[in-house]
């Protein structure tokens, strides 16, 4: 079944929301209201996320997207604008973590995989997606990281003064140096989109109960959610290239690079 948007509610795509902080993320989207794609790897998943969302009224449908298939983000992008014909609000939010080891003991795989999904994943999504943002007249991207990606923070592990000042910063490599580069490229791009006004932005959900980490957590889901959606939701002429991280009021602190 083809379904065509026909209201002016903004079109969004969350990679990675069958679950966790992308299912969350899609959950406040569309009740902006927004027309939200759902993305999701696997089609059961996929289908059954976009099903609870849709029983609350909201306009979610599932996407199959699997980010580290370019064939997958070009059918996809396809999809949204036979559909909606442009594209307002991207969410790189897929990502997965992989064994916590000291970097001497890491297996080159698991960089491999780790880059594939959280690094090289945002670019093919998002080149895929760009001539529909480019359609948008306040496209926003927001890419989601963590606090693990800032190398300020891995620096002053142990410092009095750091974010991890009892030495427990993570001190592996593929998750935070992925988390590194999807900073790094999130200012990359924002650099280069900056004069069309699409807003580029990596965001923490700070720490969250998911699947991905024992469901343990500082804050709700809904409360890690709230920024994601505020920075995909900026007014024009707002900050772009910026590294935030959610926090228990929902507006978020600067985190270092
Ligand atoms: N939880 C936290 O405290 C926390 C903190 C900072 C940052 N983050 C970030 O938040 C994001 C979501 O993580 P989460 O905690 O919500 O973990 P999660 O519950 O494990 O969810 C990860 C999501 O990514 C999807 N995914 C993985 N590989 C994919 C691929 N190749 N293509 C499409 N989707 C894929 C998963 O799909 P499947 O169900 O098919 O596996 C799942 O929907 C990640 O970028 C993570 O780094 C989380």
């Amino acid at each position: 079944m083809t379904s065509h948007t026909t209201t002016n509610a903004p079109v969004a795509l969350v990679t990675g929301a069958n679950k966790g902080v992308g299912h969350a993320i899609a959950r406040q989207l569309a009740a902006l209201p927004a027309t939200v794609y759902l993305g999701a790897r696997d089609e059961d998943r996929g289908r059954t996320a976009a099903a609870e969302l849709t029983a609350n009224g909201h306009d979610v449908r599932f996407l199959h997207l699997d980010v580290t298939d370019t064939a997958t983000a070009d059918l996809a992008a396809k999809r949204i604008e036979e559909e909606a014909g442009r594209l307002d609000i991207l969410v790189n939010n897929a990502g997965i973590s992989t064994p916590w080891q000291p970097p001497s003991q890491t297996p080159l795989d698991d960089m491999r995989r780790s880059f594939e999904t959280n690094v090289l994943g945002v670019i093919t999504v998002t080149n895929a997606m760009l001539p529909l943002l480019r359609r948008s007249e306040a496209a926003r991207i927001v890419n989601i990281s963590s606090v693990i990606g800032s190398l300020t923070a891995a620096a002053e592990n142990h410092d009095p003064t750091g974010a991890f000042p009892d030495g427990s910063f993570p001190n592996t490599l593929g998750y935070p140096v992925s988390k590194t580069a999807v900073n790094a490229l999130t200012v990359m791009y924002a650099n280069e989109l900056r004069d069309e006004g699409i807003l580029v932005n990596a965001v923490s959900p700070n720490w969250v109960p998911t699947d991905a980490n024992g469901h343990t957590g500082l804050l709700t889901l809904e409360q890690g959610a709230r920024l994601p959606v505020a920075m995909a939701t900026l007014p024009d002429g707002g900050p772009t290239g910026t590294f935030t991280c959610a926090d228990h009021t929902g507006s978020g602190l600067a985190l270092p690079w």
